[in-house]
């Protein structure tokens, strides 16, 4: 399976352009998945929830969704798309995987980072394996990669390869999701965004440095800090089934939930 990511710089309050822009970076790519970063659509820093509105979508019709419909068809291939959703009048910071098919499925991210919580709602889909090409996958968004649990129930759950798509500015988790990887023997793609963004009395510098991990915590492939740019590396998904790692230790047999208790 051919597997990828795009990172790029997602401009504020600028859909047309990001979408334009997420097409241009992904024309002829040779790619069976593709993951996006968090809020690829809208940039991330609002104001509050009014100046939101405009951006955000619903799921499974509308707008973003039908451009990604149509983007996943023509390159045949799955995409994984942060974008901002409105469901019921309530704003989630969600990810949809598009399908060639036209299907879409659903993540809204479960732990919000900083002031994410005056806008959006904690999602209320938990964590839930999507089939796609034979493959399982597992969907997240930035800031659950500081929660195991997240990364455990998806690997637990059967996952062989988890799509992160992120806005990340801690220095920490391309190096935690390393751990993440070694940890639950699955594949990670962590698609990152780039540059700075400043509104509402905030500025942050967002880290790149996408990258997708294999079983063992090697990291296949990896982008700059600041580089737009999209790679594809191919790998074996069935290897992310295998839990053993060594002859007498399979790593989900060998838990011991009843000493977990606290
Ligand atoms: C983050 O969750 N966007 C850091």
């Amino acid at each position: 399976m051919k597997v990828g990511f795009l990172q790029f710089y997602p401009k504020l309050f600028h859909e047309k352009r990001n979408l334009m822009r997420s097409k241009e970076l992904l024309q002829d790519v040779d790619a069976d998945l593709i993951v996006l970063p968090e809020l690829a659509t809208s940039g991330y820093i609002f104001a509050n929830k009014k100046e939101l509105e405009p951006y955000t979508a619903e799921a499974r019709k509308g707008r973003i969704a039908d451009f990604f419909r149509d983007l996943s068809a023509s390159l045949d291939a799955g995409l994984v798309v942060g974008f901002a959703e409105k469901a019921q009048g309530i704003f989630y910071n969600s990810q949809m995987l598009v399908k060639p098919d036209g299907n879409i499925d659903l993540y809204r991210k479960t732990h919000l980072f900083f002031k994410e919580k005056f806008i959006f709602e904690p999602g209320d889909t938990g964590f839930q394996v999507f089939e796609f090409r034979g493959i399982k996958l597992g969907l997240m968004v930035c800031f659950d990669w500081i929660f195991p649990e997240a990364c455990r129930t998806l690997a637990l759950k059967g996952t062989q390869i988890i799509c992160h798509s992120a806005n990340l500015v801690l220095p920490f988790c391309q190096k935690a999701m390393i751990t993440r990887s070694i940890e639950n023997r699955v594949f990670t793609i962590t698609s990152n965004r780039i540059g700075n963004e400043k509104n509402a009395g905030e500025e942050f510098g967002f880290t790149g440095m996408s990258q997708i991990t294999d079983i063992k915590g090697n990291v296949l492939v990896s982008a700059t800090k600041k580089e737009a740019c999209v790679k594809v590396v191919e790998i074996e998904p069935a290897v992310a089934k295998d839990k053993n790692v060594t002859e007498f230790n399979d790593i989900f047999s060998d838990r011991k939930p009843d000493q977990y208790k606290f």
